[in-house]
């Protein structure tokens, strides 16, 4: 599993703009979904594992929020996903489908991917199955990470996001040297607005209704792979590790 080189452009900015991302070899060539409530830590177990398996980190809710930050005019239906995303509702599938379309490169990208967010209902999934179906390639696995409410609602509450180079940090468990201000660009902290207490209840309600029967659906399909989301962000990235050693093995 060597590191690859790559980048988020085509995911982030659209399918226009070039990426440097590197094909390696089909072997080590990882397909992943990560599944889970919101706060769970997907994002930041994306971060690590993309670092040692090469493969792409794709968020839809980071090409949202990239859309929201962008200078020029959102669309519409941009602007209509923004509103739910405040709420801490899902943005209509239809809208989601419409921008991970248009980023189909990045699925078929030959570094490999993360898809973190994505799929999040069963509309979702089974365009992603079909699309996937067509382009001849498949999934490696589906992680489901798994943790308590009150846990969940601990990591969403401290979670802190720099404003300019977005790292994620938690106020308690995962503080910046210096309070307020990114380790990594000096940028300025800031709390994400969908994790106010009223969207976060919205978003632990549409998770368990929208987003839970996606379990049964992968695990039908032979390719779920169950962590335990407790602990540091170390440990839950060393288990996610040896969960997916027998993946490639099989
Ligand atoms: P999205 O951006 O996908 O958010 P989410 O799924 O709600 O997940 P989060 O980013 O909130 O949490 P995470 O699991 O990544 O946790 P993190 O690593 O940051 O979606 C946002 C919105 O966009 C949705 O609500 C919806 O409106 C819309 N949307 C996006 N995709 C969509 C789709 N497909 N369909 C429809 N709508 C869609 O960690 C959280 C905190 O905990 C951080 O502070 C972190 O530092 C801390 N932490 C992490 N791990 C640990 C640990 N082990 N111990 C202690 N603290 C930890």
């Amino acid at each position: 599993m060597s590191p690859l080189n790559n980048n988020r452009s085509a995911w982030l900015q659209g399918p226009s703009v070039p990426c440097d991302s590197k094909s390696g070899s089909p072997e080590a060539l990882w397909r992943l979904v990560l599944l889970g409530a919101p706060g769970v830590g997907k994002g930041t177990q994306a971060e690590l594992l993309t670092q040692r398996l090469g493969a792409c980190h794709l968020s839809t809710g980071d090409v949202f929020r990239a859309a929201a930050r962008a200078e020029c005019e959102p669309s519409p239906a941009m602007k209509e996903a923004l509103e739910f995303m405040r709420r801490g509702e899902l943005v209509p599938d239809s809208t989601v489908w419409q921008m991970v379309k248009e980023r189909a490169g990045c699925l078929r990208c030959g570094g490999g991917f993360i898809l973190d967010g994505f799929p999040r209902t069963l509309g979702q999934a089974e365009s992603l199955r079909a699309l996937m179906e067509k382009e001849g390639i498949a999934l490696t696995a589906v992680i489901n990470y798994e943790l308590s409410a009150r846990e969940i609602v601990a990591r969403l509450s401290g979670r802190r996001t720099c404003d300019r180079c977005k790292s994620v940090y938690h106020e308690t468990e995962r503080p910046p040297r210096r309070a307020g201000v990114c380790d990594k660009c000096e940028g300025r902290l800031i709390q994400r607005e969908d994790d106010r207490p009223e969207a976060i209840e919205v978003r632990l309600e549409t998770h368990v209704k929208s987003t839970s029967p996606l379990i049964d659906f992968y695990q039908k399909c032979g390719l779920l792979v169950q962590v335990e989301a407790g602990g540091a962000p170390e440990d839950i990235y060393q288990r996610t590790l040896a969960a997916l050693a027998p993946v490639k093995t099989n």
